[in-house]
């Protein structure tokens, strides 16, 4: 007999709970528990999916070759480490409005150009209205589905009905299971449908995408809720009103994370960017004090970023710090340093770090250029705009190497820059020969304050 039973979840990471807390153990978010009458499945569940296996031996198990589906769209057939597997499911999150609705319909409309049968379940817009955004993005083929419903009853026996390779979920927080009587989007609800589309792709072998809303404190639960229940989780970032979208690979059960996939909005849709550098330093002003160019490695690709500084005099109180794209906590430890292993005085500076182009990244290879730039902005004096920097600072103010560091000198090369400020451990780890005849002057720096000194 399923009993009701009454749990709480925290609405920002799913936290379970017996009883009310002001405080979440878990994400340490107050005020965020929100009640949910789950229905206790006891045996019920475990005789659902659990039919008793077998034991076989690891080497015993063949793989077949084609088991991954292209989309076409090379960045996201990398963020995804080389295309859709089959029965897997995948999240993509991101704020509403970044085009999460628009990138699965490019997948459908590519794969079903291939031949591959999809279903498009949307719970959040009508027929025509899809119909008017498939518009501006092309011509579909008769492979594609569209099914807008929310009753996760009706549509557990539609996907068994239609038969489709891939499914689309759009979005995970209006789907609802009618025999728990919380609101759709709600903790339970969500989890719950989650593990019911999780069932039916590792049972069927059907790949699914499920969209979920980043949600800054509201009445839905967020994406976060379910990242350990997937086998991918994809998130969408960048400034919804800048027309360059990133596409952020965090976890994935069948390749490398942190893998990342740069989209440009356009009127028919995300276009890719297939040079991510070249967009990120577009529009910047060269020879500017407070402007560094670092190169941060995103999964297997380097990117150069611009790194910005602003160091102004405080004119009242406690000086400001603020720090956006990248880690604030971080950018405070780099002022530290500068201070005490630098000897640059900035305690009665406000300083302002910005990454350029809304794109976020907290490698420490970035030190470098955050220290350099801001001492760059203190003393009003431009780092040349044809140097590149990386390198990892540690409190001593030694500058530690960082990783491929060959990579990311080649990147910078390719986009024409002269010379490059790199840890020294990391240049004498590079093979001479390799980047032999190439138009770039290595500079290696052990220490913060030969960096500093490398700015006059
Ligand atoms: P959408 O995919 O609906 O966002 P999400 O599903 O993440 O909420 O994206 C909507 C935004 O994208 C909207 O502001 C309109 C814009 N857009 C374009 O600029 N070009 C297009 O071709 C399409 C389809 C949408
Ligand atoms: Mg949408």
């Amino acid at each position: 007999m399923a009993k009701n039973v009454t749990v709480f979840f925290c609405k920002e990471c799913g936290y379970e709970s017996g009883k009310w807390l002001g405080q979440c153990p878990g994400c340490k978010s107050w005020n965020s528990f929100e009640e949910a009458s789950a229905i206790k499945k006891g045996n019920d569940i475990k005789r659902n999916i659990a039919t008793k296996g077998e034991v076989v031996k690891l080497s015993d198990i063949k793989t077949s070759k084609e088991i991954r589906l292209k989309t076409n769209i090379g960045e996201l057939d990398r963020v995804l480490g080389g295309g859709i597997v089959k029965g897997s499911l995948t999240l993509v999150g991101g704020d509403p409005g970044i085009g999460k609705s628009t990138l699965l319909l490019q997948l459908c409309k590519n794969l079903g150009d291939k031949g591959v049968r999809l279903l498009y379940i949307s719970g959040e817009e009508s027929w025509e209205q899809i119909k008017l955004r498939a518009k501006r993005i092309g011509d579909f083929s008769e492979n594609v589905y569209l099914y807008c419903e929310t009753n996760l009853d009706f549509i557990e026996e539609t996907i068994k009905e239609n038969k489709p390779e891939v499914v689309i979920i759009d979005s995970i927080q209006t789907m609802y299971k009618p025999e728990i009587t919380s609101t759709p989007g709600s903790v339970s609800q969500v989890k719950e449908s989650t593990n019911i589309f999780m069932q039916i792709a590792k049972k069927l072998n059907i790949s699914i995408f499920v969209v979920g809303h980043v949600t800054k404190e509201g009445v839905v639960a967020g994406p976060k809720v379910l990242e350990h229940m997937v086998d991918t989780v994809l998130y969408f970032e960048g400034d919804r009103y800048a027309s360059y979208r990133i596409l952020r690979g965090v976890k994935n059960r069948f390749g490398a994370t942190n893998e990342i996939g740069v989209f440009e909005m356009k009127y028919d849709g995300l276009r890719e960017v297939e040079n991510p550098s070249e967009y990120m330093l577009g529009g910047r002003t060269l020879e500017t004090s407070g402007s560094v160019i670092s190169a941060s490695l995103e999964g297997t690709r380097p990117i150069l970023i611009e790194v910005q500084a602003l160091v102004s005099a405080t004119n009242f109180g406690i000086p400001r710090r603020v720090a956006t794209g990248t880690d604030y906590n971080r950018v405070n430890l780099l002022l530290a340093v500068i201070e005490k292993r630098a000897g640059i005085q900035i305690n009665n500076n406000d300083v302002y770090v910005n990454i350029a182009g809304g794109i976020k990244i907290n490698e420490p290879a970035l030190d470098l250029a955050i220290v350099l730039s801001v001492i760059s902005s203190f003393k009003n004096k431009a780092v040349s705009s044809d140097t590149l920097v990386f390198g990892e600072i540690g409190l001593a103010g030694e500058v530690r190497s960082v990783s491929q560091a060959k990579d990311r000198i080649l990147e910078g090369i390719k986009l024409g820059f002269k010379k490059c400020i790199l840890p020294k451990q990391s240049l004498n780890a590079i093979d001479k020969r390799e980047i032999e005849g190439m138009d770039i002057e290595l500079i290696g720096v052990s220490d913060v304050s030969a960096a500093v000194e490398l700015i006059r």
